[in-house]
């Protein structure tokens, strides 16, 4: 099939390439010239495990290009939308300016029978206000929430858990079919298809971010008060995770999460609650972002503490910047938060990240970065451990405790074995264990 996707991030061009590798013929349009470039060339503009692959290939089989001209568009059967929807500058709901933008742009070329198809995350009320503008054209709308992972991209595209097609006909609609034959190997294996309304669909998505965020939030709550009782919170998570009813994913407490969903999707989803008369229905979700961002200044004060209550000149070796592991996203990182506290307190921070130290430098250029592991490691007087990267996680603590000035390890992920660095002699400061 013809397809066009607009806006080509983490999103978008992860989507243009895995549909061109299920043999659909695909333009990818982005503003961006030299991402365009990049992708063009089959060179992925991000780090994504895979999508590198699948790029080259696509390109290779010509089935694949990318524009800037959104003209380039038109003549596609179906057009997914997939631009992003930041935070707003000045409060705390979704820009829609480039969902806004894209749409008006692809109005022009659009053409009767043709299929828009919104990925990105809106506030629920988005399809149907832009429904006019697409349908004046002889065109339809319909809303695919997408629940990619950074990190697992190209397998979540390409093997969802679930599809959910937002469409105003039901489930027997033209759109319905259309969509089934753009998914025809997820549907052939069985994946589970909910055929909703738009409010529904675009409720999905931000709901189940809304729920994920939640539970991170509520181990971390559990951690607060198991470093205030000497429990620890790692074995509370163990324990309660054997209940299916709760399952032990995304129970890991520590310096709490990030990315460019799960902070800006509720935060929006609180504001859009507001809009709508119900903000009392997610109040809650203020909780869980104030209860993350708290995570953030706990590691910092466990290192000022740790030295005694002042960090200046004190050189701290960061490990990690993404938002997490496998991704060199920084948007909205608790990594790149707390070296940037630290450094604001007058610690001599030397920050390092396997993927992500370009991505940071571009918005924290006032700190140091180190490619290097060993270096950044080099008299360091305390390492702070904020992205479970697997070479972190591998660490020898003998090794590492040889190449320090001080072994004190503040480790904000949970990740390492607090039995062997204390062994090796290292001062193991974990988030909620003793
Ligand atoms: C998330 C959703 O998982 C995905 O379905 C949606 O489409 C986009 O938003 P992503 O932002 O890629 O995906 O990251 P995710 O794996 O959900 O992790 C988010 C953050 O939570 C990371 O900072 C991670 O380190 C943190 N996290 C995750 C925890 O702190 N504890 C956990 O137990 C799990």
């Amino acid at each position: 099939m013809k397809l066009s996707v607009i806006g080509c991030g983490y999103l978008g061009a992860v989507h243009a390439a895995a549909m061109a590798s299920i043999g659909h013929e695909v333009v990818g349009i982005d503003v961006d010239a030299e991402k365009v470039r990049r992708l063009s060339a089959g060179e992925a503009p991000f780090f994504e495990p895979g999508l590198n692959e699948i790029l080259a290939a696509g390109v290779e089989s010509g089935r694949l290009t990318f524009s800037t001209d959104m003209a380039d568009a038109a003549g596609s059967r179906v057009h997914f939308v997939a631009v992003g929807t930041p935070q707003r500058h000045d409060g705390a709901g979704a820009d829609l300016t480039f969902v806004n933008a894209a749409v008006d742009a692809l109005a022009p070329h659009l053409g009767a029978g043709e299929l828009v198809v919104g990925k990105s995350t809106v506030p629920v009320g988005t399809a149907e206000r832009l429904r006019p503008i697409v349908e004046r054209t002889g065109a339809r709308i319909a809303w695919n929430p997408e629940f990619l992972r950074e990190g697992f991209a190209v397998a979540d595209t390409l093997t969802p858990d679930r599809l959910v097609y937002g469409v105003t006909g039901g489930s027997d609609s033209e759109d319905v079919a259309t969509l089934d034959e753009v998914y025809a190997p997820a549907i052939a294996a069985g994946t589970p298809r909910l055929v909703t309304d738009f409010a529904t669909a675009e409720l999905v998505k931000v709901s189940a971010n809304a729920f994920l965020a939640t539970k991170i939030s509520f181990i971390n709550a559990m951690a607060e008060i198991a470093e205030a009782t000497g429990a620890d919170v790692t074995m509370l998570a163990d324990a309660i995770g054997h209940d299916a009813r709760i399952g032990r994913r995304f129970l890991n407490a520590g310096v709490g999460f990030g990315g460019g969903c799960l902070p800006k999707d509720i935060r929006a989803f609180a504001a859009r609650a507001e809009e709508i008369g119900r903000g009392e229905s997610v109040q809650f979700l203020k909780h869980v972002d104030e209860i993350n961002l708290r995570r953030r200044q706990r590691v910092v004060d466990l290192l000022v503490d740790s030295f005694g209550g002042s960090v200046v000149g004190r050189r701290v070796a960061v490990l990690g910047l993404a938002f997490k592991p496998d991704s060199d996203d920084t948007r909205d990182s608790p990594a790149l938060d707390v070296a940037v506290r630290l450094h604001g307190l007058g610690a001599d921070v030397v920050c390092t990240d396997p993927e992500a130290i370009d991505n940071a430098r571009r918005q924290h250029p006032q700190l140091t970065y180190e490619r290097d592991l060993d270096r950044a490691l080099e008299g360091a007087e305390a390492v702070v451990l904020v992205t479970e990267w697997r070479e972190y996680r591998d660490l020898d603590p003998v090794a590492v405790a040889g190449a320090v000035a001080r072994p004190l390890l503040v480790d904000g992920r949970n990740c390492l074995d607090p039995v062997a660095w204390r062994a090796a002699g290292w001062t193991y400061i974990g988030l909620g264990r003793p």
